[in-house]
Parts: C-alpha cells; structure tokens; sequence
C-alpha cells in the first residue's frame, strides 16, 4: 500500500548551508560558507560542562532554564541595554535560538495571519510561519545598504499583519538597525495589535564604533517583543544550540506554553557551564567586537587585491562580496563554482530572497582562524 503525503512545506527542501557544507566536504574545500568558528570557546567554559556533566548534573533541567544562567542572563541584560528583567517571569532558555524562534511564531501566529519578514531572511522564519498557516510578507532590503524602506513597511500593514521579524545584526548582510529605525517602528505599530520578533543573536558583533540597538532599551518596542539571542554565537559554541528569549511576562507565558510541548527544556550541563563562564568571565562578551573586527579586517584587507568588490560588513561575522566582475552567472552557480572549482565555500545570497535583486553576492563567514582567512583570500585573489 503506499500513502499519499502531502506535504505542509512542498517548497522547502534540503538548506543551502547542508547542499554547499557536503559539497566543501567533497572538494576538500575551505569551508567560509555556514557560520561557525573554526576556533575553540574558552577553555574554562570547555571545563565547566566536563565538570558538571562528572558532578551528575545529568537530568532535566526547569522548563524555563536553569535558574542560575536565567538570573546571569537577567543581569547582563540589564547591564547591556538598561532594562531590568524578571528572571522568573521574562527569560526563557531554549535549545539554540532557532527554537526560541519557533516557539513565539508558534505561539503568535494564527491561520491567515501575516508575518512581514525582510529579505534576504534568515531562512528558518518562513517555515514555522506557514506551518502555524500564516503567510510571509517579504520586504526587501535592497544593495548596496540593505536598509529597511519604513514606508514600505507601513503600506503592506493591514489589519491581518500579526507580527514583524527583525534581525539586526542582519545574516547575510551585516547591516545594522539604528536608533531611528527603531523609533520609527515605534510609531508604525503605536496603537495596533502588532507583536516584534526581534532576532539578535549578532548582539556583540557590531564593528567600527558602532553599537548594537536593542529592542529592549526601546520601552515601547520591548513591551510587545520577543527578543531573541543565542549563546552559540557569543561563545564560539554553534553546536551546542543553546540560546533564550527575552519577553514581557504575559508573551512569555504564551512563548512556554509551546516551548514546553516543543523540547520542554535546554541542556542541563551545558546550561551550567554557561552560568559560571558568565559569572567568572563577563568581559568574554565586551572583547567580542574587537575580536572580530579584527578577523574582519584581515579577511578585507587580503581581499583588497581580488576582484570582488565590498564595503566591509558593519556587523555580524558576514562578509558580502559582489562578484559581478568575475562573473555573470547566478548566485547559486558562482557559490557551486567557488566551493568546487576554487576551493572555498561560499554561500549565495538570493536564496533568502523571495524575489532577488539583480546584484550578484555571495556571502563569507569570517569567524575563521588567521590562517584559514589568509588561505582562502590566496585562492580567492587568484581568480
Ligand atoms: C540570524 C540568525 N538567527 C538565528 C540563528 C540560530 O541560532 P542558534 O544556532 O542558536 O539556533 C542563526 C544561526 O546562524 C542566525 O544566523
């Protein structure tokens, strides 16, 4: 007997960052494509859950995380953007951001709702606003400044419009909202219904001075947002999926209600560890930007004599290059062609897009070892 299936995600299939990570993995390329740090998390971290895994700190953790890491979290927000939170009522540990970003689409969005998301979107968004049956409005953020167009924003609002997702740091572009994007927000959703799902897992990364804005040092954004963060981007831990939410009481009540049913809690060792590296080392996170900054700046600079053109990232651990001197052909064929022809992964761009832009990017991860970025510039400048 065979059975029908049909399918809730016809158009989803195998992500871009699996299709060019097995392809580097083939052609024993240097892999600049997914984000993750070729380097090691700090030592004392490391340490921390070998201990706590030998103490027998085994067993499930509080649904809503381990008390410890959610009152360390609580402090660090306040001391990094001033809003005091309830560590019992406001923060949420999830397995990676990506969870936390599954349980509040999930929680929020309802059959026929509309979600405004900008592209190129991080791509885990759209599935879970479908999957609760709402629909993606994608706005797009447009080369070379991938701004957000607010009048756009403003005209494709309509009463059915549930929620808008931010993210800022922006993956891939590196863009970064300002102060005046958020008060202009502000007055776009004043007096609906609207609720903001912010995406920061990039907080630390911001580069030449610049710093992050938050939706939590904006009283009326936090007020109906979700805020969301991820320790695997803070820590060089990528695959240890651990991250949290931030959000007023009555959001984060509905946020657990899903989180609870979705994996019910995070990992105890792990959230452990992360309670103590953040009470004996809470300087890690201020040396952040500095420390990629630097990365950045290497990568741009043995890029100097290549033939792709960038103005360097202003945030996250992205570098955008426009290759449309090297070559005319599509993103996706240029990232193939790079991974297998020359040797370093790349991941394109319009893949994010509902509708790309004309412009040909591909998309670097530079949280890479010294020499990584020098190995991989040497072969991109002989192209
Ligand atoms: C913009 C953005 N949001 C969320 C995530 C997911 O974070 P996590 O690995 O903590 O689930 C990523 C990871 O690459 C990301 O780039």
């Amino acid at each position: 007997m065979s059975i029908t299936i049909n399918s809730k995600l016809p158009a989803v299939g195998t992500t871009i960052f699996t299709v060019i990570g097995e392809l580097a993995n083939r052609h024993q390329a240097i892999n600049l494509g997914q984000g993750f740090p070729d380097f090691s998390a700090p030592q004392a971290l490391l340490e921390r859950v070998d201990h706590h895994i030998r103490q027998g700190h085994n067993q499930y953790a509080p649904m809503a995380g381990v008390a410890r890491l959610r009152e360390a979290i609580a402090a660090k927000i306040e001391q990094s953007y001033g809003r005091p939170v309830s560590a019992d009522r406001e923060v949420t540990v999830t397995p990676g951001a990506t969870v936390a970003l599954y349980c509040a689409i999930t929680a929020c969005v309802r059959p026929g709702d509309e979600v405004i998301v900008f592209d190129p979107a991080y791509d885990s968004y759209e599935p879970a606003i479908e999957l609760s049956g709402g629909r993606a409005v994608h706005l797009p953020l447009l080369p070379p400044a991938f701004a957000v167009d607010w009048q756009r924003v403003k005209d494709a609002i309509t009463p059915r419009t549930r929620m808008i997702i931010l993210n800022s740091p922006h993956n891939p572009t590196g863009a970064t909202l300002l102060a005046e994007d958020l008060a202009t927000l502000a007055e776009l959703v004043r007096d609906t219904d609207i609720l903001l799902l912010s995406d920061e897992v990039y907080e630390h990364l911001v580069y030449d001075g610049v710093t992050h804005q938050s939706l939590l040092q904006h009283d009326e954004l936090a007020a109906r947002a979700f805020v969301v963060f991820s320790f695997g981007k803070t820590y060089h831990v990528t695959g240890w999926k651990t991250g949290y939410c931030i959000a007023p009481a009555a959001l984060t009540a509905e946020l657990r209600k899903v989180h609870q049913y979705v994996t019910f809690v995070a990992v105890t060792p792990i959230q452990l560890a992360l309670a103590d590296f953040m009470q004996s080392c809470p300087q890690h996170h201020q040396q952040l930007a500095a420390f990629y900054q630097r990365k950045r700046d290497l990568f741009c600079e043995q890029m100097a004599g290549s033939r792709f053109h960038f103005s360097p990232a202003k945030g996250t651990f992205f570098q955008l290059m426009d290759y449309s001197e090297i070559s005319d052909q599509e993103d996706l064929a240029m990232a193939e062609w790079l991974t297998r022809e020359q040797g370093v992964a790349a991941i394109p761009v319009s893949v994010f897009y509902e509708e790309p832009p004309a412009a040909r990017y591909v998309r670097f991860c530079f949280a890479k070892e010294d020499e990584t970025l020098i190995r991989a510039a040497e072969l991109l400048c002989r192209i």
